[in-house]
């Protein structure tokens, strides 16, 4: 396994599942320079880890991030421009290039507090579960600032308008459960269960061949930029490109198991992996 060392990150492996814990508990893992070159070189190498085939992002101590670190982040490097390119280059990356391109299924697990800042690593995973006590809060319009970097595109793009502007320009905190309603998250649970329920979908995940999977999210992530012909002409192109280098050969497994074997229904089930990397995996 490799080895991750961060001051302000943690990393840990076990079952599958990569947890990328951001780790600044004292300061409800606010969001430093550091932090943010700690999260980008760890999910770049988790990327490629075979021993984590779903990455998890949370926060130590109870809270996901109460967003940017405003001393840190923003005062110190005032009049710092070149470290402050460098700090919002990695910022962004993580938070947004690296996790919503990334290859393997992504989950934000939500407790605590989840501020500003912190919804670009929230809206850019694939999936997000969070504890119905988790306190979401757009705050930047509270201190005289706008949802900067990428936060006021992403939330626009993930919700109804009348949602994003009224939480954008009031700031108001939301709990889980109304997190869930506005289409923010996928579903609240009870906090005790919150790990449980992470995991259950982790593995529900791991059941699926990873090179549809892939293909899958990027294609249902790309076409909504697209015309439908352009759509259309991509998806057929996206479909024949999976089968090359797709270890589980998922569309003749599938169609043997189903049709032939009569072992699995493919509305209800994933087919049984049954290649050699899957053997390997087990
Ligand atoms: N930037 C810098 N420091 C922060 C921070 C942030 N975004 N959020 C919390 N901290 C620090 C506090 O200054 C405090 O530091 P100290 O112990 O040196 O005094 C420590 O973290 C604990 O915060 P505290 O406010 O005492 O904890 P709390 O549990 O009572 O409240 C919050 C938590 C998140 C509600 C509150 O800290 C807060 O509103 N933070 C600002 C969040 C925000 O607007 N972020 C948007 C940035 S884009």
């Amino acid at each position: 396994m490799a080895e991750y060392n961060y001051e302000c990150v943690k990393i840990e492996i076990r079952d599958g599942i990569g947890w990328a814990i951001m780790n600044r508990p004292e300061k409800r893992n606010a969001m430093s320079p550091q932090l943010h070159y700690d999260m980008d070189d760890a999910l770049g190498r988790l990327e490629t880890d075979p021993d984590a085939r779903v990455v998890v992002v949370t926060g130590a101590g109870g809270n996901f991030s109460a967003g940017q670190d405003l001393k840190k982040f923003f005062r110190e490097l005032e009049n710092d421009p070149f470290e402050r390119k460098k700090a919002q280059r990695h910022a962004n990356s993580w938070r947004w290039q690296r996790l919503y391109n990334y290859d393997k299924p992504t989950i934000a697990m939500i407790h605590g507090y989840c501020v500003g800042g912190a919804f670009m690593q929230l809206l850019a995973t694939d999936f997000a579960i969070a504890a119905k006590t988790a306190t979401f809060s757009l705050s930047e319009v509270n201190w005289g600032i706008l949802p900067g970097a990428l936060v006021a595109k992403v939330i626009s793009d993930a919700i109804l308008p009348r949602h994003a502007l009224y939480y954008a320009c009031l700031g108001d905190p939301f709990d889980g459960d109304e997190a869930a309603r506005i289409g923010m998250i996928n579903y609240a649970v009870p906090e005790d269960e919150l790990e449980a329920e992470t995991v259950k979908l982790a593995e529900r995940l791991m059941k699926k061949s990873p090179a549809v999977l892939r293909a899958t999210k990027q294609a249902v992530r790309q076409v909504r930029t697209m015309d439908f012909d352009q759509a259309y002409d991509y998806l057929a192109a996206k479909g024949q490109s999976i089968k090359v280098g797709d270890a589980e050969d998922s569309y003749n497994t599938g169609l043997r198991q189903f049709l032939d074997e009569k072992s699995y229904k493919p509305t209800f089930e994933p087919f049984k992996l049954g290649t050699l990397l899957s053997d390997q995996r087990d």
